[in-house]
């Protein structure tokens, strides 16, 4: 089965770097695709629409359908690789060795449930420990974020980087507002009290719902960091890449790296050791 594609948007191939890897091509074209479905499913969706995974963790039908899409368009240009989606619509292992492709059909579902345009589809490719390359896509704004190890990050085809803050009042901070039972890596105080902080010092904070965009946002300067706990390889692959790309730093809430708690704090390098010893209790 073939799916529309957004005739009305330039194309994935004059989105990317122009030495874009085939894989990196055939990421943003799948992720374009996707995109094109959930923008034109976007309104609120009602209790008996809604499936809850989890308490206060949703799933539409679209984002099914995304991912099924996404799946397709990977499948044709990668068979040999396995497929972990969030929705587990056609996850697929494979052998050791072999390129993983996490997809997330809606970052930011309950968003999208809600009817608010800010959600994101992302999709990367981790191979062996490394994740190589990565799309995530705005439907709304129609914005590409693309990126590719060694390759820097590019939005809608122009390079992008992180800003190099200045004073910590002068700064703009994302962070996310965890759900009973997100928090892994830190206990509740500690992380309401770097929240705090951020609120007694800097500009301000920002809670998009969208993990995958916020952490694209600190690649192209949009923020200055952000930083959540709880995020998994779907949400944060591909964004991670993108702000190592351009020029920034994405860690664990100590300094190190990232673990399977998935407490992932991005920034631009000025601002990421202040934003550490906000986690220092
Ligand atoms: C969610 C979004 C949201 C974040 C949640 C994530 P999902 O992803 O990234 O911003 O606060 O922790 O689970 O479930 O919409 O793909």
């Amino acid at each position: 089965m073939s799916n529309p594609k957004p005739a009305e948007f330039s194309p994935a191939s004059s989105r990317i770097s122009p030495t874009a890897s085939p894989r990196l091509a055939a990421l943003a074209e799948a992720v374009l695709i996707g995109g094109a479905k959930a923008r034109s499913s976007l309104r609120r969706r009602l209790d008996g629409e809604l499936v809850a995974k989890a308490q206060r963790d949703y799933q539409t039908e679209i984002d099914i359908a995304v991912e099924q899409i996404i799946v397709d368009e990977v499948n044709r240009s990668f068979p040999s690789y396995a497929i972990k989606g969030e929705e587990a619509v056609g996850n697929r292992n494979a052998k050791d060795g072999v390129p993983v492709i996490y997809i997330d059909p809606i970052d930011g579902t309950t968003n999208f449930a809600w009817g608010i345009p800010h959600f994101g589809m992302t999709i990367s490719i981790v191979e062996g420990a490394e994740i190589v390359a990565g799309v995530v896509y705005d439907a709304m704004l129609d914005e590409l974020f693309s990126a590719e190890l060694g390759g820097g990050s590019y939005l809608n085809g122009e390079r992008i980087g992180c800003v190099s803050s200045k004073g910590i009042e002068d700064v703009l901070v994302g962070a996310g507002l965890p759900i009973p039972g997100q928090l892994k890596a830190v206990p509740e105080d500690v992380y309401f009290n770097a929240l705090k902080r951020l609120m007694a010092t800097t500009a301000g904070v920002r809670r998009l719902g969208s993990a995958a965009l916020s952490i694209a946002y600190v690649a192209c300067g949009r923020l200055d960091g952000f930083f959540e706990d709880g995020l998994s390889m779907h949400d944060y692959g591909a964004s991670a890449l993108l702000v190592h790309e351009a020029g920034g730093v994405v860690s664990a809430f100590n300094g190190g790296p990232v673990t399977s708690n998935g407490d992932i704090l991005a920034g631009n390098r000025v601002l990421h050791p202040w934003l550490v010893e906000g986690f220092q209790a």
